[in-house]
């Protein structure tokens, strides 16, 4: 049997307990929190005075701050480019509507409030050139993304554990710098997304688990497949207006190394929780191919760190049409 088979038949196996999973990882519409519950009522007569509030305590915060918010906020409005490529994942029945459809489209619908809160916020803040990113969000979406992955359900399912964490921490650490500044509702606001990105997170985890159990050596190949060519992240093809060939994704990069936002240390360490989360030491019934991929794998967060640590940032900050340095130092 071909892998592309293996894998079609590992996915319809592991498809009767999706709905579990689901209601496992997932929250109901009717219980969990919408974009409103943080951001100023518009039918409410204290409108005016809210936002106004947003707009003062916004002007604590840096011309670097702002630069990574947008980039995490483009990032998620995105999303539609991430749904029709995991749609397109083997195993994923988007016309019968299996459940894999279903989580995929559960999935969406989550992550989907995370880019509607923050463009609001954003909007409202008065501290970013909304038109400016509005073309960034189009050109984003218009451009799509290659990620490596082909319509390979294990080696997208790396993808997505892995970028759920990395979401996880920048979105986490946003919030602690805006607490630091006083900033309490933007501090929640990103808080809370961040609690979603963990649930996805662990969800995504359990999938590469269970292929784990009864797939070991190919999904051994695909998680070191992944991790041999780097995770790119999805603001990776990130342009600016009137950019054909851009510098954007590095120097927003560079802007949330930085600030500590993300760095390539937190990269190294998700990479390490994933091994630990998997317990890539212990996994039995390797081939030989396996067996090699699994040694690269558990000496590569050694050798990651080494690099990462001589990584040099650019110290200035590097200016984007999305935050003006008029309007915020
Ligand atoms: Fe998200
Ligand atoms: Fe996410």
């Amino acid at each position: 049997m071909s892998l592309k088979n293996i894998r079609l038949e590992v996915m319809q196996f592991l498809e009767k307990d999706v709905d579990t999973l689901i209601q496992k990882y997932l929250i109901p519409v009717e219980k969990i929190w919408q974009p409103t519950d943080f951001l100023p009522n518009s039918e409410s007569d204290t409108f005016f005075e809210e936002v106004k509030e947003i707009r003062e305590l916004s002007k604590e915060l840096p011309y670097d701050f702002w630069v990574v918010l947008v980039g995490d906020m483009i990032t998620e409005e995105a999303l539609p480019t991430y749904e029709s490529w995991l749609m397109d994942v083997e195993g994923v029945g988007q016309i019968e509507r299996n459940s894999w459809s279903k989580w995929v489209r559960h999935w969406t619908a989550e992550e989907n409030r995370h880019g509607d809160v923050l463009n609001k916020y954003l909007y409202l803040s008065g501290r970013v050139n909304m038109k400016e990113i509005e073309k960034t969000t189009q050109y984003l979406i218009a451009d799509g993304f290659d990620i490596g992955t082909d319509r390979d359900p294990y080696k997208n399912f790396v993808y997505t554990s892995f970028q759920e964490l990395a979401t996880y921490v920048s979105h986490n650490r946003v919030a602690k710098m805006a607490k630091d500044k006083g900033n309490k509702q933007l501090a929640k606001m990103c808080k809370i997304i961040s609690g979603d990105e963990m649930r996805h997170h662990h969800a995504y985890c359990e999938f590469v688990e269970r292929i784990f159990k009864i797939d070991p050596s190919q999904m051994m190949m695909a998680f070191h497949y992944m991790m041999k060519q780097k995770i790119a992240m999805p603001a990776h093809f990130l342009r600016e207006s009137g950019d054909k060939i851009s510098t954007a994704f590095e120097e927003f990069s560079n802007t949330a190394q930085r600030i500590g936002v993300y760095t390539s240390l937190d990269y190294v360490d998700i990479l390490d929780k994933l091994i630990k989360r998997w317990e890539i030491d212990k996994i039995t019934g390797l081939n030989d191919e396996a067996e090699k991929a699994r040694d690269y794998l558990m000496k590569l967060p050694g050798r990651m760190v080494r690099l990462a640590e001589r990584m040099r940032i650019p110290e200035n900050s590097f200016q984007f049409k999305w935050v003006n340095p008029a309007v915020v130092k």
